[in-house]
């Protein structure tokens, strides 16, 4: 009985450039250090930082004058941007460089007179920041329930997408607006690392008998990566901690899969595939897991090997 761990799991370089950057101010010890919601949707992270004061503050006018905040990889619009300037914040800025080529590129869509459609879920804080670069004058789908069909197609439509989208829904979702609206120009705006993390779900779900997906609830990646092993039949389960795994879910599986956000620590990932072991299973040996820049981040060994 056999785990397999996805190629590409586990935390991007967006993700570690946020935490480096936190940790850094942490180590300059010049007061309070406040976060701009969550810095990523994991909550055992985001305990972890609490533990070195690092507030999560929901509202700007909740952070106190002059206080210094983490702008998270998730970004944010150009009105908020003024807002936490007006209160006179200290901002250290972790939009994820992704997200910022995304906001660039709906800027210019907006100014060239392009009607915007961003693909994405309406709530996600990095969508709602791009919204605020077209000036709200936008399209949001969510689905391909969602996308508009248009009594009369706008002019020109410029495609925009969150990060995080799964990359089989961008396909699709061009592929109908193509055929609805004449002048359409499209961003593909999915980040490399969803992408490869996507990619690497889909590759081990058609090998095995379970999946399971670690990271946060409210991740959106995490959630995609769970719809793309669920949409491949294969029975998954998304946990936050080792503690939610279920004998159940294991019995009769030759094969189970685990793959992770990209907002999940390393070692929350190990004590998921240890948790796994317990259940009997061995690690698949010679595979690694590579991180973003392509370098191998861990060797892949077997039960008991680490
Ligand atoms: Fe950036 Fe993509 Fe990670 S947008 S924060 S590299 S998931």
């Amino acid at each position: 009985m056999e785990i397999l761990v996805a190629e590409k799991a586990g935390f991007c370089m967006g993700v570690e450039r946020a935490l480096n950057m936190v940790m850094l101010a942490v180590g300059e010890e010049k007061g309070p250090i406040y976060t701009y919601g969550p810095l990523i949707h994991n909550p055992q992270v985001v305990s972890y930082l609490e533990s070195l004061g690092v507030q999560v503050a929901e509202r700007i006018e909740d952070i106190p004058e002059g206080s210094r905040v983490v702008i998270r990889s998730h970004g944010i619009g150009p009105t908020e941007l003024e807002r936490m300037k007006e209160r006179r914040l200290e901002i250290i800025d972790a939009t994820c460089m992704f997200v910022k080529k995304a906001q660039r590129m709906a800027s210019e869509l907006y100014r060239d007179g392009y009607k915007v459609i961003i693909l994405g879920h309406k709530d996600h804080p990095e969508v709602r920041a791009l919204r605020d670069f077209v000036h709200d004058e936008v399209l949001i789908a969510g689905s391909l329930d969602e996308l508009p069909t248009f009594d009369e197609p706008p002019e020109k439509l410029g495609v925009i997408c969150q990060t995080t989208l799964n990359t089989e829904f961008f396909e699709q979702a061009v592929k109908r607006l193509e055929a609805r609206v004449p002048n359409l120009v499209v961003r593909n705006t999915i980040c490399d690392a969803t992408a490869k993390r996507q990619q690497a779900a889909r590759d081990i779900a058609e090998e095995v008998d379970a999946m399971i997906v670690v990271g946060g609830r409210h991740s959106s990646n995490t959630r995609r990566l769970t719809d793309i092993c669920r949409d491949r039949g294969v029975d998954t389960y998304h946990i936050e901690t080792p503690k939610e795994l279920r004998k159940g879910w294991f019995l009769g599986r030759k094969r189970i899969g685990v793959t992770a956000g990209a907002s999940t620590p390393d070692w929350m990932i190990e004590e998921v595939i240890r948790a796994v072991q317990d259940f009997g299973f061995q690690r698949r040996e010679g595979k690694s897991v590579v991180s973003d820049d392509g370098k191998v981040k861990e060797e892949k060994m077997d039960a008991g090997g680490r």
